[in-house]
């Protein structure tokens, strides 16, 4: 079967989340590969128990996925997803204004935040694996999320709608996840993950549940992990935490 046709795709004006929704369809037995998108959002999610201001114009999509990898593979599956969304918005604006991946899956428009990406997982009464990957873009309007300095694609000059910016959202994820599900993929996705994203070798500041680190950006590895050298030039492997650039 051709990757595309995996697919199928639910539209919907307004729900509370895409990200729910998709959970719900999973509980409810959906197989998979199952895209929701919505208009607007009345209870938009972000990270870390955030909600993400979801008004009209911009783009809320949920990805499901069920059982799509050993658990240990999962953990590279936010890559994919922050590449397939870069792809989606180096595609809708103009040319010279640069996107880059903010660890651990952030896009930033010439270094304000964009795109956020919040994935979720949860296992199945039946013992399935759901992993929901829900990407929120800024395609028309930048709301306040509070953490970072925000924008959108049409306030750099891009014009396309959240239709489109999904279209190729769909094509860059279907890509992305058939390189994933062949193991050899991984390197290649490590790689073009590094080289698009924003601040490695530069001062950081990650903060952590408890507490925060300071030092250089040195590189992720193979699963994802942001790897630090502290100031005492020890290398700390981060899987969790906000990053601040100085
Ligand atoms: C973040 O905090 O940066 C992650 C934001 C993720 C928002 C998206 S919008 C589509 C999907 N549905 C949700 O409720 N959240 C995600």
């Amino acid at each position: 079967m051709a990757e595309l046709d995996r697919f199928r795709h639910l539209a919907f004006d307004e729900i509370p989340s895409t990200n729910s929704e998709a959970l719900a369809a999973a509980r409810a037995g959906d197989p998979g590969h199952l895209w929701i998108t919505a208009r607007r959002q009345s209870a938009g999610r972000g990270r870390r128990g955030r909600a993400w201001t979801s008004v009209d114009g911009n783009l809320y999509a949920s990805l499901l996925l069920i059982e799509p990898a050993p658990l240990l593979a999962l953990q590279s599956l936010p890559l994919v997803a922050a590449l397939a969304a870069h792809e989606a918005v180096a595609s809708a604006l103009p040319l010279g204004i640069e996107a880059r991946i903010k660890w651990p899956n952030d896009i930033l428009i010439e270094g304000r935040k964009a795109v956020g990406i919040l994935l979720e997982s949860e296992e199945l009464p039946d013992g399935r694996r759901a992993v929901v990957a829900g990407i929120g873009i800024n395609v028309a309007q930048a709301p306040d999320h509070g953490l970072y300095p925000v924008t959108s694609i049409r306030e750099l000059g891009g014009t396309l709608s959240a239709d489109e910016v999904f279209a190729h959202l769909y094509r860059s994820m279907a890509a992305g996840l058939s390189l994933w599900n062949r193991g050899e993929g991984l390197r290649a996705i490590v790689a073009a993950w590094r080289s698009r994203a924003a601040g490695i070798g530069e001062r950081i500041t990650v903060n952590l549940p408890n507490g925060s680190l300071s030092g250089t950006f040195e590189n992720i590895d193979e699963e994802g992990q942001l790897v630090l050298r502290d100031d005492g030039g020890a290398h700390r492997l981060i899987s969790a935490g906000d990053v601040f650039f100085h």
